[in-house]
């Protein structure tokens, strides 16, 4: 496969996508997104979105992350964190689910993409509503050291959680501040 060849998108999941040729080698995420990803969406509990290649058949699903709102409880998380937020017992986050690139396209560094995709995406939709963080939960201890390549930072609690402050998000993607 010639990586040049490649006219990605990453667009909301739809009926026209192949849900069921979806195989990243995890049983959980591959049954998610095959059976499970357009009821959350109709019912409005999660947004999934794909990533696919507009070069070749744009209906073969590359990849595919969740986002939901979410809460996180102060206590949960490390007093360096809680010192830079608003001092409320619980404060809005956004949930990154799931998040899963198909077996022929992984190691192609298209799992970043799709992170820093869903990062940005989260970062825009905080503009709106706010959220003070993006929560991931890893399915396995081997996703969680893809997390922490990019900087998430384990909750006290359990140890598939993660976070990553949206303040430190906005600076990655050198936006202006949230609030305008
Ligand atoms: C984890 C997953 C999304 C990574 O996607 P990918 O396209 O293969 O990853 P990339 O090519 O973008 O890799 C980016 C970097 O993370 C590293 N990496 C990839 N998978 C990793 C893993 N499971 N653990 C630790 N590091 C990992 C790569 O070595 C690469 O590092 P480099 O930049 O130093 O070379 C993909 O392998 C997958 O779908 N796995 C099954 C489902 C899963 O575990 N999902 C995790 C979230 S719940």
């Amino acid at each position: 496969m010639d990586e040049d060849s490649l006219d990605l998108d990453v667009v909301p999941l739809s009926k026209k996508h192949k849900r069921t040729d979806f195989s990243c080698g995890n049983v959980e995420l591959d049954s998610y997104i095959r059976s499970q990803a357009r009821q959350d969406s109709n019912k409005y509990c999660a947004c999934p979105f794909v990533m696919i290649d507009r070069k070749s058949d744009s209906a073969a699903i590359i990849g595919y992350y969740t986002l939901s709102a979410a809460t996180i409880i102060l206590s949960d998380l490390p007093a360096e964190f809680i010192k830079k937020l608003a001092r409320y017992p619980a404060v809005p986050a956004t949930l990154l689910g799931r998040l899963a690139v198909t077996q022929q396209y992984q190691g192609r560094n298209l799992g970043s993409v799709l992170l820093m995709d869903a990062l940005h995406r989260a970062l825009e939709s905080s503009r709106q509503v706010a959220s003070a963080a993006v929560i991931v939960d890893a399915i396995d201890d081997t996703a969680v050291e893809f997390y922490k390549r990019f900087d998430f930072e384990p909750f006290l609690t359990g140890a598939l959680r993660l976070y990553k402050p949206m303040i430190d998000i906005s600076k990655q993607f050198d936006s202006s501040a949230i609030a305008p």
